[in-house]
């Protein structure tokens, strides 16, 4: 899909179709997370893919807002080193992956995950490094039903010179 097309088309999905995403989709995807822009181009991320039913009821139990991790076929939770700019770094890569999901024809949904009180659980659950904080979950998988929330008009936010 052209780029732009994806940027403005890509709306979260929170429900998906039971049918599995082909490895070589998702390897794809993850590529796209780790070129993402970088603070000092530290690279900082570690992308865990869960497709395991079990353990995708596991998280989506866990992630009060997060729910329908149980019936995506993939999540990917974005984990990074503890850096001072982890979160933006992380936010990059989680865009990029949603962005990439989209272009391959799939649904996603970031699920909360640094400022969360299961943030910790989650990435013991996952055996990450002390060290390494999760940013993001994603939840992926060919769309059943898509968002569609308002937007706020180019108009309200775009500004020149001053605002
Ligand atoms: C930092 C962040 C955290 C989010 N956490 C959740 C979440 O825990 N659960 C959820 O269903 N959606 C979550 N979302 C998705 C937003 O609800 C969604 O992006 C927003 O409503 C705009 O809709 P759109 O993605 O369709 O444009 C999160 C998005 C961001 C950027």
């Amino acid at each position: 899909m052209e780029a732009l097309k994806v940027l403005k088309e890509r709306r979260s999905v929170r429900k998906y179709l039971p049918k599995s995403v082909p490895k070589e989709v998702i390897e794809d995807i993850i590529d796209c997370g780790r070129l993402a822009a970088t603070a000092l181009n530290r690279q900082p991320w570690k992308f865990v893919v869960v497709t395991e039913e079990e353990r995708r009821k596991h998280i989506a139990d866990i992630c009060e807002y997060g729910r329908f991790i149980a019936q995506a076929p993939v999540c990917v939770a974005v984990l990074c080193e503890d850096t001072k700019y982890m979160l933006e770094d992380g936010a990059a890569a989680t865009q990029n992956i949603l962005l990439a999901a989209k272009a391959h024809g799939l649904g996603s949904c970031w699920v909360a995950g640094h400022k969360k009180l299961y943030a910790q659980e989650v990435a013991e659950y996952l055996n990450a490094a002390e060290n390494d904080k999760l940013i993001s979950l994603i939840a992926i998988g060919y769309p059943e039903q898509e968002g569609n929330p308002p937007k706020k008009s180019l108009k309200e936010v775009l500004c020149w010179e001053k605002c």
